[in-house]
């Protein structure tokens, strides 16, 4: 590698990795994970990564720009992440309730794992109502592909994958492949 590179990874992708680490409110963290990218951890609950967990990919879109944002937002809220975890530039993943992704699990660009509504669904009550929120399961050897959303209340099963730019509003049994909005099964896996 050399110092012009090293420069450049320094001014470009270091520099905002720190940026981000300093920005990050969540004081409830445990473990390390390995940072190829800008990860912003917020919120008053607890966040915890296994071993060999990769956040950001080199290379891969989004590099260069933008960050990862992982939220436990109440005091009660959890984001359980497993070992040989891989999870690839510009996701969130934002806890009202519970998220756990087991070990093994792959998950592409762009996609965001929310538990919960955001907002109230009653009229009144949209800023001030507690939002609806369910745990999130991703099972082991799951592998998400890009652009994917997976919406409160889901598992995915052991091995299964989620294909590009689905929608996931339901739970999906292991060894299957869902793709599409909202994701249906298209394939299983032998
Ligand atoms: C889901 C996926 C794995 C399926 O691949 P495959 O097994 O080769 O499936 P096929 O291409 O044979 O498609 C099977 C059917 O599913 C549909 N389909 C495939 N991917 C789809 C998607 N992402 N959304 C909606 N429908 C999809 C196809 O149109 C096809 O429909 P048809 O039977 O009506 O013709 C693949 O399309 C995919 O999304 N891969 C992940 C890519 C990615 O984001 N990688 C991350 C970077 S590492």
């Amino acid at each position: 590698m050399g110092i012009l590179h090293k420069l450049k990874q320094f001014a470009f992708v270091k520099l905002r990795i720190l940026k981000y680490n300093s920005l990050s409110s969540c004081k409830q963290v445990s473990g390390q994970p390995k940072l190829y990218h800008p990860l912003l951890l917020n919120g008053k609950g607890k966040i915890s990564f296994g071993k060999n967990v990769q956040i950001g990919v080199v290379n891969s879109p989004n590099y260069y720009s933008h960050y990862s944002y992982f939220e436990a937002r109440n005091s009660e809220s959890e984001i359980v992440i497993g070992n040989n975890v891989s999870i690839n530039n510009h996701c969130s993943i934002e806890a009202l309730s519970k998220i756990t992704i087991q070990d093994d699990v792959l998950i592409g660009i762009n996609c965001s794992i929310l538990d919960n509504d955001g907002h109230s669904l009653e009229i009144d009550n949209r800023l001030s109502g507690t939002p609806k929120s369910a745990e999130i399961v991703i099972e082991k050897n799951v592998f998400i592909g890009d652009n994917v959303t997976i919406l409160k209340g889901v598992t995915i099963g052991e091995h299964s994958v989620v294909g590009n730019g689905s929608v996931v509003t339901k739970s999906v049994p292991s060894n299957v492949i869902v793709a599409g909005n909202p994701a249906q099964i298209i394939k299983e896996i032998k």
